[in-house]
This record gives C-alpha cells, sequence and structure tokens, in this order.
C-alpha cells in the first residue's frame, strides 16, 4: 500500500473496543514521537501516557473527546526547549512541532492496526491543574488511541469531503 492510499485509509475513530493496547505498540507510537522532525531538533515535546484508572478518570472528567479510548496520549510542548524565532516576535515552534509529533503518532497507530483522534476541545488549565504539570509544559493536544469497535465509522461528511485541488494549491 502506498502512502496516499494508507492516508485515505485512516479515519478518527470515536468509538473503541475495550481491549488494552499492547505495552510494544505503546513503545512503538512513541518511538514515532521521538523520532519526528521539530525545529532545529530541539525536540520541545513532552508526552504523558495516560492509561491507569485515574489518569483517564482525569481526563474523561475534562473531556468527553476522549470517546472512552483505553490509552490516551497528552502531547505537550517544552517552552523552555522549543525554537523562538529571531524574526517574529514571540514566535514559538512548540506548537508546530508538537503538530508533527502528533501526526507521527496517529499514522504509527493506525499501521499498526488501532485507531486514533486528535482532539483539541479541552480546556488546556484544567489539564495543567488535574496533571499539576510545570509552567513551561503547554498541553498541545490529546491523541486517543485503541482497537476500533466494530462499530467505528468515518464521520461523513467531515472525513470525505475535501476542496477543489485548484483552490488549495496554486503555481506562483
Ligand atoms: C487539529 C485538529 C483538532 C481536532 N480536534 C478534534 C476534537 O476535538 N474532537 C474530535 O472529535 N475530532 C477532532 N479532530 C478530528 C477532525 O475532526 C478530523 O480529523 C477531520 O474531520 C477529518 O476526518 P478524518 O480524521 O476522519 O479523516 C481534530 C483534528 C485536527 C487535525
Amino acid at each position: 500500500m502506498d502512502f496516499l492510499e494508507f492516508s485515505r485509509k485512516r479515519f478518527s475513530v470515536r468509538s473503541y473496543s475495550d481491549r488494552q493496547v499492547e505495552d510494544e505498540k505503546i513503545q512503538k507510537i512513541l518511538q514515532a514521537a521521538m523520532i519526528a522532525p521539530t525545529a532545529v531538533n530541539y525536540q520541545p515535546q513532552k508526552i504523558y501516557v495516560l492509561k491507569s484508572d485515574e489518569a483517564l478518570r482525569k481526563i474523561r472528567g475534562i473531556t468527553r473527546s476522549t470517546y472512552d479510548a483505553p490509552l490516551v496520549f497528552l502531547i505537550c510542548s517544552d517552552t523552555e526547549r522549543s525554537w523562538h524565532s529571531p524574526f517574529v516576535k514571540g514566535y514559538d515552534s512548540g506548537e508546530m512541532d508538537a503538530s508533527i509529533v502528533c501526526t507521527h503518532m496517529m499514522l504509527e497507530a493506525e499501521d499498526l492496526g488501532l485507531g486514533s483522534v486528535w482532539v483539541l476541545l479541552f480546556d488546556p488549565h484544567k489539564v495543567k491543574r488535574a496533571f499539576g504539570l510545570p509552567d513551561h509544559i503547554e498541553p498541545i493536544c490529546l491523541l486517543p488511541v485503541g482497537y476500533p469497535a466494530n462499530d467505528a465509522v468515518p464521520y461523513a461528511p467531515w472525513h470525505d469531503t475535501f476542496r477543489e485541488m485548484s483552490d488549495i494549491a496554486e503555481e506562483l
């Protein structure tokens, strides 16, 4: 399967089976996070693995958008490690780096036969407080991961509606 076919096959999973994700698979997803490209290779990503009953209870209390997945990655940026642009005042690459990291993790999960969904619908302040994160660790996104339930389907029209190529890309 080539990359485009692989990418078209993936969809956001919002219904999970109870089956636990094996530790080897968790480690592979974390390896994909480790080797992702980041600005100047500063690697500002900090990832928390939420799989204990207590951690899952906390995150589920903050957002319903974990869809009861048995495993949730909390992907953060360390603002003391991220790249700060000398050209754009206040620019911090952390969010972009963490997004690339999360994309790597999402695609690795797919390759391992798992489902996932990228989640932004949560209050980062509540997450910081609930998990006692230091000031310089900024929550960027969540990635619930697990085996898709039998009824997991792509959400239409979100999954399969695309703008025209000529609208999104042009030659200058
Ligand atoms: C940056 C970002 C934030 C997202 N936030 C959420 C979210 O909070 N909740 C959710 O259910 N899906 C979320 N999604 C999933 C998108 O809705 C989904 O990727 C998009 O509709 C395309 O569908 P597909 O992933 O099934 O192909 C998010 C995706 C991205 C890239």
